[in-house]
Protein backbone atom coordinates (compact mmCIF):
# COMPACT_ATOMS: atom_id res chain seq x y z
CA UNK A 1 0.00 0.00 0.00
CA UNK A 2 1.22 3.71 -0.83
CA UNK A 3 2.15 5.14 2.19
CA UNK A 4 3.05 8.72 0.44
CA UNK A 5 0.41 11.52 -1.06
CA UNK A 6 -0.85 10.92 -4.56
CA UNK A 7 0.43 13.28 -6.54
CA UNK A 8 -2.03 14.36 -9.49
CA UNK A 9 -1.97 17.24 -12.34
CA UNK A 10 -3.97 19.21 -14.41
CA UNK A 11 -3.25 19.91 -17.80
CA UNK A 12 -4.28 21.45 -21.14
CA UNK A 13 -4.02 24.68 -23.18
CA UNK A 14 -4.09 27.84 -21.91
CA UNK A 15 -8.32 28.88 -21.30
CA UNK A 16 -9.50 25.10 -20.28
CA UNK A 17 -11.01 25.72 -17.34
CA UNK A 18 -8.11 23.56 -14.76
CA UNK A 19 -8.32 26.41 -12.14
CA UNK A 20 -11.81 25.92 -10.64
CA UNK A 21 -11.73 22.34 -10.84
CA UNK A 22 -8.36 22.37 -9.03
CA UNK A 23 -10.37 24.14 -5.85
CA UNK A 24 -12.84 21.51 -6.60
CA UNK A 25 -10.92 18.50 -6.47
CA UNK A 26 -8.91 20.39 -3.47
CA UNK A 27 -12.24 20.83 -1.35
CA UNK A 28 -13.55 17.30 -2.00
CA UNK A 29 -10.03 15.68 -0.81
CA UNK A 30 -9.69 17.97 1.98
CA UNK A 31 -13.33 16.74 3.09
CA UNK A 32 -12.40 12.68 3.03
CA UNK A 33 -9.88 14.53 5.44
CA UNK A 34 -7.08 14.25 3.50
CA UNK A 35 -3.89 16.82 3.31
CA UNK A 36 -3.83 18.42 0.40
CA UNK A 37 -1.56 21.21 -1.64
CA UNK A 38 -2.52 22.93 -4.49
CA UNK A 39 0.39 24.64 -6.48
CA UNK A 40 1.53 25.47 -10.12
CA UNK A 41 4.29 24.91 -12.61
CA UNK A 42 5.98 27.30 -13.32
CA UNK A 43 5.95 29.02 -9.63
CA UNK A 44 5.27 26.84 -6.31
CA UNK A 45 8.19 28.33 -4.55
CA UNK A 46 9.76 32.14 -4.20
CA UNK A 47 12.31 31.26 -7.00
CA UNK A 48 9.73 29.47 -9.20
CA UNK A 49 7.36 32.51 -9.19
CA UNK A 50 10.82 34.25 -9.86
CA UNK A 51 11.26 32.59 -12.98
CA UNK A 52 7.58 32.37 -13.61
CA UNK A 53 7.61 36.55 -14.33
CA UNK A 54 10.43 36.06 -16.39
CA UNK A 55 9.53 33.16 -18.53
CA UNK A 56 5.96 34.72 -18.96
CA UNK A 57 7.35 38.27 -19.72
CA UNK A 58 10.34 37.98 -21.71
CA UNK A 59 11.42 36.54 -25.41
CA UNK A 60 14.11 33.94 -24.99
CA UNK A 61 15.63 31.72 -26.48
CA UNK A 62 13.62 28.11 -26.73
CA UNK A 63 16.89 26.01 -24.79
CA UNK A 64 17.09 29.21 -22.62
CA UNK A 65 12.75 28.95 -21.80
CA UNK A 66 13.28 24.79 -21.84
CA UNK A 67 15.76 25.24 -19.13
CA UNK A 68 14.49 27.70 -16.77
CA UNK A 69 11.03 25.58 -16.93
CA UNK A 70 12.93 22.80 -15.82
CA UNK A 71 15.21 24.59 -13.47
CA UNK A 72 11.85 26.32 -11.57
CA UNK A 73 10.38 22.44 -11.41
CA UNK A 74 13.85 21.24 -10.12
CA UNK A 75 13.42 23.69 -7.18
CA UNK A 76 9.77 23.16 -6.84
CA UNK A 77 10.78 19.29 -6.40
CA UNK A 78 13.07 19.92 -4.03
CA UNK A 79 11.41 22.49 -1.52
CA UNK A 80 7.37 21.60 -2.29
CA UNK A 81 6.49 18.50 -4.05
CA UNK A 82 9.01 15.63 -2.55
CA UNK A 83 8.63 17.03 0.78
CA UNK A 84 5.04 16.97 0.56
CA UNK A 85 4.44 13.10 -1.05
CA UNK A 86 7.06 11.94 1.76
CA UNK A 87 4.31 13.65 4.61
CA UNK A 88 1.73 12.19 2.97
CA UNK A 89 0.27 15.28 1.63
CA UNK A 90 -1.42 14.50 -1.83
CA UNK A 91 -0.07 17.29 -4.18
CA UNK A 92 -2.30 18.77 -6.76
CA UNK A 93 0.07 20.57 -9.07
CA UNK A 94 -1.80 23.10 -12.32
CA UNK A 95 0.66 21.80 -14.60
CA UNK A 96 4.50 19.40 -14.66
CA UNK A 97 6.57 18.30 -17.13
CA UNK A 98 3.92 17.37 -19.62
CA UNK A 99 3.35 21.43 -19.97
CA UNK A 100 6.93 21.28 -21.37
CA UNK A 101 6.70 18.38 -24.00
CA UNK A 102 3.61 20.09 -24.96
CA UNK A 103 4.53 23.59 -25.18
CA UNK A 104 7.82 23.61 -25.60
CA UNK A 105 8.78 20.62 -27.85
CA UNK A 106 5.06 20.01 -29.28
CA UNK A 107 4.09 23.84 -29.24
CA UNK A 108 8.05 25.53 -30.56
CA UNK A 109 9.66 22.53 -31.85
CA UNK A 110 12.06 21.87 -28.94
CA UNK A 111 14.12 18.51 -29.57
CA UNK A 112 11.93 15.88 -27.47
CA UNK A 113 15.70 14.38 -26.49
CA UNK A 114 16.56 17.93 -24.82
CA UNK A 115 13.30 17.54 -22.96
CA UNK A 116 13.99 13.81 -21.89
CA UNK A 117 17.25 14.59 -20.63
CA UNK A 118 16.36 17.13 -18.53
CA UNK A 119 13.20 15.15 -17.23
CA UNK A 120 15.55 12.21 -16.29
CA UNK A 121 18.32 15.32 -14.92
CA UNK A 122 15.72 16.79 -12.87
CA UNK A 123 12.94 13.67 -11.78
CA UNK A 124 14.29 10.56 -12.98
CA UNK A 125 11.71 8.73 -11.08
CA UNK A 126 8.60 10.61 -10.34
CA UNK A 127 5.89 10.55 -12.34
CA UNK A 128 2.53 11.98 -11.55
CA UNK A 129 0.16 8.98 -10.36
CA UNK A 130 -2.88 11.12 -11.97
CA UNK A 131 -2.61 13.79 -15.13
CA UNK A 132 -6.34 15.20 -16.05
CA UNK A 133 -5.58 16.69 -19.43
CA UNK A 134 -8.39 19.22 -20.33
CA UNK A 135 -8.83 18.81 -23.96
CA UNK A 136 -10.71 21.65 -25.29
CA UNK A 137 -10.36 22.98 -28.92
CA UNK A 138 -7.80 26.57 -29.48
CA UNK A 139 -11.19 28.21 -30.72
CA UNK A 140 -12.92 28.07 -27.44
CA UNK A 141 -9.73 28.22 -25.39
CA UNK A 142 -9.06 31.48 -27.28
CA UNK A 143 -12.58 32.97 -26.76
CA UNK A 144 -12.06 31.84 -22.90
CA UNK A 145 -8.97 33.28 -22.26
CA UNK A 146 -9.88 36.84 -24.30
CA UNK A 147 -13.60 36.40 -21.95
CA UNK A 148 -11.15 36.35 -19.01
CA UNK A 149 -10.61 40.11 -19.68
CA UNK A 150 -7.05 40.02 -18.22
CA UNK A 151 -3.88 41.25 -20.35
CA UNK A 152 -2.71 38.10 -22.62
CA UNK A 153 0.95 36.50 -21.30
CA UNK A 154 3.51 35.66 -23.62
CA UNK A 155 2.15 32.05 -24.61
CA UNK A 156 -1.20 33.15 -24.58
CA UNK A 157 -0.57 35.53 -27.60
CA UNK A 158 0.56 32.63 -29.15
CA UNK A 159 -1.30 32.09 -32.78
CA UNK A 160 -3.79 29.26 -32.85
CA UNK A 161 -1.46 26.43 -34.89
CA UNK A 162 0.92 27.01 -31.84
CA UNK A 163 -2.26 25.97 -29.83
CA UNK A 164 -3.31 22.94 -31.81
CA UNK A 165 0.60 21.96 -32.02
CA UNK A 166 0.47 22.29 -27.99
CA UNK A 167 -3.21 20.24 -27.99
CA UNK A 168 -1.68 17.31 -30.44
CA UNK A 169 1.39 16.71 -28.23
CA UNK A 170 -0.88 16.51 -24.98
CA UNK A 171 -3.12 13.99 -26.64
CA UNK A 172 -0.53 11.96 -27.76
CA UNK A 173 1.25 11.49 -24.50
CA UNK A 174 -2.01 10.86 -23.53
CA UNK A 175 -2.53 8.32 -25.87
CA UNK A 176 0.95 6.27 -24.75
CA UNK A 177 0.22 6.26 -20.95
CA UNK A 178 -3.53 5.99 -20.87
CA UNK A 179 -3.26 4.58 -16.93
CA UNK A 180 -1.69 7.54 -15.93
CA UNK A 181 -4.14 10.65 -18.37
CA UNK A 182 -7.77 11.04 -18.22
CA UNK A 183 -8.99 13.27 -21.28
CA UNK A 184 -11.54 15.51 -20.08
CA UNK A 185 -13.72 17.06 -22.35
CA UNK A 186 -13.26 20.82 -21.54
CA UNK A 187 -16.22 22.11 -23.49
CA UNK A 188 -18.36 20.66 -20.79
CA UNK A 189 -20.26 22.45 -18.17
CA UNK A 190 -18.02 22.96 -15.11
CA UNK A 191 -20.64 20.89 -13.05
CA UNK A 192 -20.26 18.22 -15.71
CA UNK A 193 -16.05 18.07 -15.42
CA UNK A 194 -16.64 18.05 -11.42
CA UNK A 195 -18.70 14.76 -11.89
CA UNK A 196 -16.12 13.31 -14.07
CA UNK A 197 -13.33 14.08 -11.68
CA UNK A 198 -15.15 12.98 -8.77
CA UNK A 199 -15.56 9.53 -10.74
CA UNK A 200 -11.82 9.09 -12.08
CA UNK A 201 -11.15 9.44 -8.27
CA UNK A 202 -13.41 7.24 -7.04
CA UNK A 203 -12.57 4.52 -9.64
CA UNK A 204 -9.31 4.86 -8.06
CA UNK A 205 -10.85 4.55 -4.35
CA UNK A 206 -9.84 7.83 -3.79
CA UNK A 207 -12.66 9.71 -3.12
P1 LIG B 1 -0.79 28.65 -16.47
O1 LIG B 1 -0.47 28.71 -15.03
O2 LIG B 1 -1.75 27.61 -16.91
O3 LIG B 1 -1.26 30.06 -17.00
P2 LIG B 1 -2.44 30.97 -16.44
O4 LIG B 1 -2.12 31.30 -15.02
O5 LIG B 1 -2.35 32.13 -17.37
O6 LIG B 1 -3.69 30.15 -16.60
O7 LIG B 1 0.58 28.39 -17.27
C1 LIG B 1 1.47 29.40 -17.58
C2 LIG B 1 1.97 29.23 -18.97
O8 LIG B 1 3.23 28.54 -18.96
C3 LIG B 1 1.05 28.47 -19.90
O9 LIG B 1 0.83 29.26 -21.02
C4 LIG B 1 1.84 27.25 -20.30
C5 LIG B 1 3.27 27.61 -20.03
N1 LIG B 1 4.13 26.47 -19.66
C6 LIG B 1 5.06 25.99 -20.58
O10 LIG B 1 5.14 26.51 -21.71
N2 LIG B 1 5.88 24.95 -20.24
C7 LIG B 1 5.83 24.37 -19.01
O11 LIG B 1 6.61 23.43 -18.72
C8 LIG B 1 4.88 24.88 -18.05
C9 LIG B 1 4.82 24.29 -16.69
C10 LIG B 1 4.05 25.93 -18.43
Amino acid sequence: MKTSGCFITFEGVDGAGKSTQIALLAEALRARGRDVLCTREPGGTELGEKLREVLLGMEMHIDTEAMLMFAARREHLAAVIEPALAAGTWVVCDRFTDATYAYQVGGRGLEAARCDTLEAWVHPHLKPDLTLLFDLSPVLAAARVEANGTEPDRFERERREFFERVRAAYLERARREPERFHVIDAAQEPRAIAREIASVLGERAWL
